[in-house]
């Protein structure tokens, strides 16, 4: 209530903040008008367009050259690839999602030309705990089976193959004739009872990057989608319908 109290000052605040947010205002009005001027202003048309249609152009030609490049490579004469630094250019300029549209050419012996990815270190345990529980005893520690009842799963094609196949046979089992490292087994892999998805995908990342074998991880949307695609079936899968022999 005294007159010395700070509340003299107050009616200054709402006028100082009311100055404030008129400048502030003010300069976003600015900002606004410039930048249309801006806008309005720009190279249009002419010029423009033209550098669009030769950056085109360039980009098309690095692709033709790129699928060149992969399809029908230069050989050196002892009959490895030959790649031209120019074509080597052409290829880092093309763009990578054409790339990929690009079926590589087949040489015989090639590295796989999927990269390799190396599995989290938990996947890895998850998948080690899921093969101990449900795999092992067949498979063994090794991954080497019991022959000639058991195949080996160390260093065997369908293993780091296709991954739609053993989500197929772990969730309904397999039978029928397949030669693995050169035996002929004819038994039968019971399905694999009380896995989910996640066990599914763990146990097939972890065997894919043990005992030898060198395959990418299988995710669980992986997993999920060919059960889901295969959920009416209960008989177990033979080795002909998968297409193993
Ligand atoms: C009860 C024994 C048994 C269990 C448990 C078992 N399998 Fe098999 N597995 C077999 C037999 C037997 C075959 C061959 C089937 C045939 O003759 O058609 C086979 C085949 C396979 C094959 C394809 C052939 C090869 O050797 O590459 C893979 C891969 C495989 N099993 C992985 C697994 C995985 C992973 C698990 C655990 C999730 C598992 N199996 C559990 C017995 C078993």
């Amino acid at each position: 209530m005294s007159d010395h109290s700070p509340s003299g000052s107050r009616p200054l605040i709402p006028g100082q903040i009311n100055a404030w947010l008129g400048a502030v205002i003010f300069s976003g009005l600015a900002f606004l008008v410039i930048a249309y001027v801006y806008v309005a202003n720009r190279p249009q048309g002419g010029a423009d367009t033209e550098r669009r249609v030769a950056q085109k152009a360039l980009r098309a030609d690095a692709e033709s050259k790129a699928q060149a490049l992969l399809t029908t490579p230069a050989r050196n004469p002892d009959g490895t690839v030959r790649i031209p630094i120019q074509d080597a250019m052409a290829l880092i300029a093309a763009d990578n999602k054409v790339l990929g549209k690009i079926a590589p050419p087949v040489v015989a012996g090639a590295a796989p030309a999927v990269a390799f990815v190396k599995a989290d270190d938990e996947v890895m345990k998850r998948g080690a705990a899921v093969y101990a529980r449900t795999c092992i005893a067949c498979h063994q520690p090794t991954g080497k089976g019991l022959p000639p009842v058991f195949p080996s799963i160390a260093e065997t094609p369908i293993v780091v193959g296709n991954p739609e196949l053993p989500i197929k046979f772990i969730t309904n089992g397999l039978m029928g004739p397949i030669t693995v490292g050169g035996m002929t087994f004819n038994s039968m892999m019971p399905p694999v009872a009380g896995v989910t998805d996640q066990d599914i995908s763990d146990v097939l990342t972890y065997v894919r990057q043990s005992f030898g074998n060198k395959g990418n991880p299988v995710s669980v949307e992986q997993v999920k989608a060919v059960r889901a695609a295969n959920a009416a079936r209960t008989a177990p899968w033979t080795t002909a319908e998968l297409g193993l022999k």
